[in-house]
């Protein structure tokens, strides 16, 4: 159980960017992406067949391709097959996460949660991310952000189908890990409450950040602290807004959302530290966390992200985010 054995270094690299997430990225700037992340030292990559509909994958494999492959570790997800068929990407249906992706690959995208699915998903992987192992599956998004009331349902197929999949390839050493990827807590606490199967670790975007981590911190996190399971935590800048974007939750930030990171940019520079060392350093700070993956299109921004690791972050500035209430009394910081 937990990925922590394997996992090399806390600090990953997300590729949803790298799919066009919000703008249409040329291939040598994506493909310089991952090679300065690369020279930085980052050995975490994770992806997704949905990321661009094979685009993400498809630039990762290209640009690790001459990597040794046993010295990094990939994790990609299922759920979600990429036909060969073709679709208008602005068209689809993405809950509240509409327009995402749409300057991405036009290819069909159809869910599928099933145990053929799963199998056949990580196939379409390792062709597209030109690689014969995954390190890590997770499965992908079956959470009420995409699937609303029908999430149980979902979540439903995916329990007797793609988990039970995953865990019959971790237990033969086919993958070495796998869990689920959401951007919600609720599909987590109802996994946790399982007997059957055993998930090694979650990928949780969006719900442990500076923004937004009391959810995660009250059952969450102490349920999974207890059983071995490992978090990653996706989506640290909340999609864009902690680092100076201006997306939150993949979307236009709204004004309440601005004015919260205002205060919180205005505590960092107060202190002398980068509001991404504040993000990165509080998503980590937290004994469950086994590494934190931000995303990024442009190769300028993986100095950044290190940088901020290393950032000396002075203990009065945690204390000042609980004084005024910016994060809960009980989440942990680095100084604690
Ligand atoms: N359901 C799931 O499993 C799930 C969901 C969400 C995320 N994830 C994973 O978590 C990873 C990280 O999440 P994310 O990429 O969605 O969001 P994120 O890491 O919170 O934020 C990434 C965004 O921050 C922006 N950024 C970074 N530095 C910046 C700066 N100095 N100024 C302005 N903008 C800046 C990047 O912009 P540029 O593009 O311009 O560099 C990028 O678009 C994903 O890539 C994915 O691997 C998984």
């Amino acid at each position: 159980m937990g990925i922590r054995s394997f996992l090399p270094g806390s600090l990953g690299f997300g590729t949803a960017p790298l799919g066009n997430m919000y703008r249409a990225i040329p291939d040598d700037e994506a493909a310089a992406t991952v090679a300065a992340a690369w020279d930085a030292g980052t050995r975490y990559f994770d992806t997704a067949p949905f990321y661009g509909a094979g685009l993400a994958e498809i630039r990762l494999g290209e640009a690790l391709a001459d990597r040794p492959r046993d010295e990094f570790a990939l994790s990609t997800k299922v759920g979600r097959l990429i036909l060969d068929e073709t679709e208008d990407p602005s068209a689809r249906d993405l809950g509240e996460k509409g327009g995402l992706f749409e300057h991405g690959r036009p290819n069909k995208i159809v869910y599928d949660y099933s145990a053929d699915g799963a199998r056949r998903s990580i196939a379409d992987s390792l062709k597209r991310l030109k690689t014969d192992r995954i390190d890590i599956v997770w499965v992908h998004d079956v959470s009420p952000d995409f699937w609303g009331d029908e999430w149980l349902a979902a979540f439903d197929s995916a329990r007797t189908g793609a988990f039970r999949v995953l865990q019959q390839l971790r237990d033969e050493g086919v993958i070495k890990g796998w869990g689920l990827g959401v951007n919600r807590v609720e599909p987590l606490e109802v996994t946790l409450d399982l007997d059957e199967p055993r998930p090694d670790a979650f990928l949780l975007a969006g719900r442990y950040t500076l923004l937004d981590h009391e959810h995660a911190l009250q059952r969450l996190f102490p349920a999974a602290q207890e059983q071995g399971v490992d978090i990653v935590v996706g989506g640290p800048y909340s999609s864009g807004i902690l680092a100076g974007g201006t997306h939150f939750e993949y979307q236009k930030a709204p004004a309440s959302i601005v004015a919260k990171v205002e205060r919180l940019r205005a505590l960092a520079e107060q202190f002398g530290i980068t509001i991404k060392a504040a993000a990165l350093q509080f998503s980590l700070a937290h004994p469950v966390t086994a590494a934190v993956i931000p995303g990024a299109s442009r190769p300028s921004r993986i100095a950044e992200d290190v940088a901020a690791l290393s950032e000396t972050v002075p203990a009065a500035f945690w204390t000042a985010l609980r004084e005024e209430k910016l994060i809960a009394p009980d989440a942990p910081v680095p100084t604690d």
